[in-house]
């Protein structure tokens, strides 16, 4: 077994996930949440990269030959360390890859005022690391940020649905759209975030693009192992997905099948 490798901090990685089964269902995935130590969003860098290379070095434990950081915190604070300084020394045959230059590749064409919002988490937002990117790609394209720091324990907390979530999503949707009011597209720089789409959708004018990341990441990741043939050829196909969280195997288990309308039976692991 080769597995496709998807962590993120909780369970906003499983968005990602889905949408990369449903473009891709033939390979086989181990999906790894660090929800014990989630969230990771309002944690130093040092803490960010040294818990994201604790889980890559888990998900190769599992031979797992690529790995999908599907968390933008991590990507944003401990992508380009792994990928230049650990993957050479632990895994050099092995791949890592993020979510936040796809992202950013695709956003250019869902605006047309040239204006995009970003919502993420403090971390990823003090990074800096999406308005660097753009600057790179599309340097006519002017991003305003605004770091959510509730969002996502509402999610892991499994509290969003009441009128206090709505409270939080309400109050930073309205500062993000003050600060611009050119706005014709939101990234969602949080994989938590395609979770809360539903109420989002209740604060946001219809004229502007929301963009999850999902089919972006799925497309993109596509697009790489067609580009890849080395490693792609090294990947299983039996269409399995095992699931790994460092919480409470049982508590996982109940939110991620509410949150993927599936049964889904997860492994606790410790970190
Ligand atoms: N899903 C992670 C992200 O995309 C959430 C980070 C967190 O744990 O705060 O940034």
């Amino acid at each position: 077994m080769a597995a496709i490798g998807i962590f993120d901090s909780g369970y906003g990685g499983l968005t990602i996930l889905d949408s990369i089964r449903q473009k891709l269902p033939q390979y086989d995935y181990v999906y790894l949440g660090d929800n014990a130590r989630a969230p990771y969003g309002t944690r130093s860098f040092e803490v960010v990269y040294r818990y994201t290379l604790q889980c890559v070095r888990k998900l190769f434990e599992f031979d797992c030959p690529l790995i999908i950081l599907a968390c933008n915190t991590a990507s944003a604070k401990a992508l380009r360390s792994i990928q230049q300084n650990d993957l050479p020394k632990i895994a050099p045959q092995n791949r890592v890859l993020g979510v936040i230059r796809p992202t950013v590749e695709a956003v250019d064409k869902l605006t047309k005022t040239r204006s995009v919002g970003l919502l993420a988490t403090s971390g990823t937002v003090q990074s800096n690391s999406y308005p660097l990117e753009i600057k790179k790609l599309y340097p006519d394209i002017s991003i305003t940020s605004q770091a959510c720091p509730m969002w996502v324990p509402l999610v892991e907390n499994n509290e969003f649905t009441n009128s206090g979530a709505e409270f939080f999503i309400e109050k930073d949707l309205k500062n993000l759209l003050a600060a611009d009011t050119n706005i014709d597209a939101i990234m969602l720089g949080c994989t938590h975030y395609p979770l809360l789409l539903p109420l989002i959708e209740k604060f946001v004018s219809p004229k502007i693009n929301i963009i999850s990341q999902g089919k972006i990441v799925a497309e993109s990741l596509n697009d790489y192992l067609q580009r890849h043939p080395e490693i792609d050829k090294r990947l299983s196909r039996n269409s399995t997905v095992q699931f790994y969280t460092s919480e409470q195997d049982t508590k996982f288990s109940q939110s991620a099948s509410l949150f993927l309308n599936q049964d889904i039976v997860a492994q606790h692991i410790e970190m």
